[in-house]
């Protein structure tokens, strides 16, 4: 496949300040036959079971299941931020498991995560603009390009530096709050974006306005999005590719359209019977 950049391969509105050399439709994060197994008392728990998966350059990866199936466990090993117990995760031909040093930053530059509670992720003391500007100075970001930076990256999530810069965490909606989250791991220039239950503290309302975000991301900047949810319906309304795990492995995977029409399992076929209006309001067009 020709090598293209990210931006160039996702149609019109794109940035170059996005443009990573990555071959769109290929697998830029990769995980492979990985297990996490917790050492409990009495014995040890099988978190994540023997995954493998893929996350195409360019598209939304969903991984959907019920509370405690191993998503935000296998979000962790994803992102180093926890060691597996076996297998391999591969980020751009890269040993994810075995990065260390300046490469390991590199990763947690490259691959950003936005998590459930943006309000845990402030300090109620700064404002957001400040607190963006703190996140430049681990970058090499001069000083007068920060803020132009900082703009840009809150324009990609609909909001303009009077409704933010100057505001404290507490003056935001959680909608916004977690709007802002999604600016500041865009002024890192990731290549992937990792949303871990990112939607599930904001009502009906926030929620699709946050979705919609997400989407205009990919689409326009040509992010690859893991998308964790515990919520089949907004793992549909959002990906291209669903996976469902339940107890730690992955049980039934495929485009959104085939897991929505055409679902295999019956944890899969449960999970969907919860959200009866799902094929009448399948996603909004790419
Ligand atoms: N550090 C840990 N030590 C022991 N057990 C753990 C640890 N972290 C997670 N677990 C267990 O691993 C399993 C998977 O947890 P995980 O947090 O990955 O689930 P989840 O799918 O993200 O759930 P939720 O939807 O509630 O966020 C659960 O049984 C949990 O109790
Ligand atoms: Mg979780």
């Amino acid at each position: 496949m020709e090598q293209i950049t990210t931006a160039e391969a996702t149609g019109d509105r794109t940035d170059d300040m996005f443009s990573h050399s990555v071959v769109t439709g290929e697998a830029v994060l990769a995980c492979q036959n990985v297990t996490k197994e917790f050492s409990v008392a009495g014995g040890k728990i099988v978190a994540v079971d023997d995954v493998s998966l893929q996350f195409p350059a360019g598209s939304v990866l969903a991984v959907v299941g019920e509370s405690g199936s191993g998503k935000s466990t296998l979000a962790r090993m994803l992102l180093r931020l926890m060691p597996v117990t076996s297998g391999s995760i591969t980020y751009r031909d890269q040993d994810v498991t075995r990065l260390h040093g300046r490469q390991l930053r590199g990763y947690w530059r490259e691959v950003q995560a936005v998590f459930q509670d943006p309000f845990a992720s402030f300090n109620q003391f700064f404002t957001v603009g400040s607190l963006l500007r703190r996140s430049l100075h681990l970058t090499e970001v001069p000083k007068d390009e920060a803020d132009d930076l900082i703009e840009q990256c809150l324009g990609y999530v609909d909001l303009t530096p009077d409704e933010a810069m100057g505001k404290f965490p507490h003056q935001l909606s959680g909608g916004q709050r977690q709007r802002v989250m999604i600016a500041r791991a865009l002024m890192m220039k990731p290549t992937v974006l990792l949303a871990d239950e990112a939607t599930s503290m904001l009502d009906a309302t926030l929620r699709v306005n946050v979705l919609n975000v997400l989407h205009d991301l990919k689409h326009d900047l040509g992010l690859t999005v893991l998308f964790i949810t515990h919520d089949i319906g907004q793992a549909c309304y959002l990906a291209d590719r669903v996976a469902v795990m339940e107890h730690g492995r992955v049980v039934e995977r495929g485009t959104t359209e085939e897991v929505i029409f055409d679902p295999h399992g019956d944890y899969t076929k449960r999970l969907l019977s919860d959200v009866p209006d799902l094929k009448g309001s399948l996603k909004r067009s790419a």
